[in-house]
């Protein structure tokens, strides 16, 4: 079974629970909270109060992308706001074991995400521990960008690796996802799919979500 998580860098911010409400009504599984700091990556989005804020309005999986240098420092917070999975990148954190186990003992679910030109090989050691492997096909900062091709050779990859070493993985792929390209993404072992801007593109979320369900 796929699973559609909105981002919701995209949505009418001025509106944000209502696009969070209509995500639930129209058919989305998760939400994509993508958190950047303006270190990690170039962009500044949102972080923790806004979490908590939409918390109790959505029964939907809050999937929390942390772009941010030195993440270890704010788990907890993460934690507590209502993130259900908690994603922090390979890239920006040098203990990343020990923040992977914190994340799960605090019974949330734990990912690692890699940027386009991170190999999948960094993750042999510790898939075993993972919920979620997310695989970036852009560079991470921003909305609206294209998909980066090679990155579909990564999607194979991890699902080679999940096979043999945790059947159970989530493996997401988040960036330039549109309802061209969703077909070939699911075909190479992609289980959940980001998609931005093709969900709230004139904010015509019930057709978007439609549309990019019927192209799997
Ligand atoms: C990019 C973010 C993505 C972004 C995806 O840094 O991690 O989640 O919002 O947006 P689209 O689907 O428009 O590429
Ligand atoms: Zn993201």
């Amino acid at each position: 079974m796929i699973k559609l998580s909105p981002s919701i860098l995209s949505a009418n911010l001025s509106n944000l629970g209502k696009d969070i409400k209509d995500l639930e009504k129209f058919g989305a599984d998760m939400v994509h909270i993508d958190v950047m700091d303006g270190r990690f990556v170039p962009n500044i989005s949102f972080g923790m109060p806004i979490i908590k804020a939409v918390r109790g309005i959505s029964n939907l999986i809050f999937d929390v992308h942390l772009m941010i240098e030195e993440p270890s420092k704010y788990i907890d917070e993460f934690a507590k706001s209502g993130a259900d999975i908690i994603t922090i990148h390979y890239e920006s954190d040098i203990h990343i074991d020990r923040t992977i186990k914190y994340i799960k003992s605090l019974g949330k679910k734990a990912g690692i995400a890699i940027n386009p030109a991170t190999p999948v090989s960094v993750l042999e050691c510790i898939i075993q521990e993972l919920d979620m492997v997310l695989i970036m096909s852009v560079n991470p900062g921003f909305g609206g960008q294209s998909f980066i091709d090679y990155t579909l050779n990564k999607i194979k990859e991890i699902k080679l690796l999940s096979e043999k070493c945790n059947p159970s993985l989530m493996i997401e792929v988040d960036g330039g996802i549109n309802k061209d390209n969703i077909k070939s993404i699911v075909k190479a072992g992609a289980n959940v799919i980001v998609a931005g801007s093709s969900v709230f593109k004139n904010e015509e979320i019930e057709k978007n979500i439609s549309i990019l369900k019927e192209g799997i």
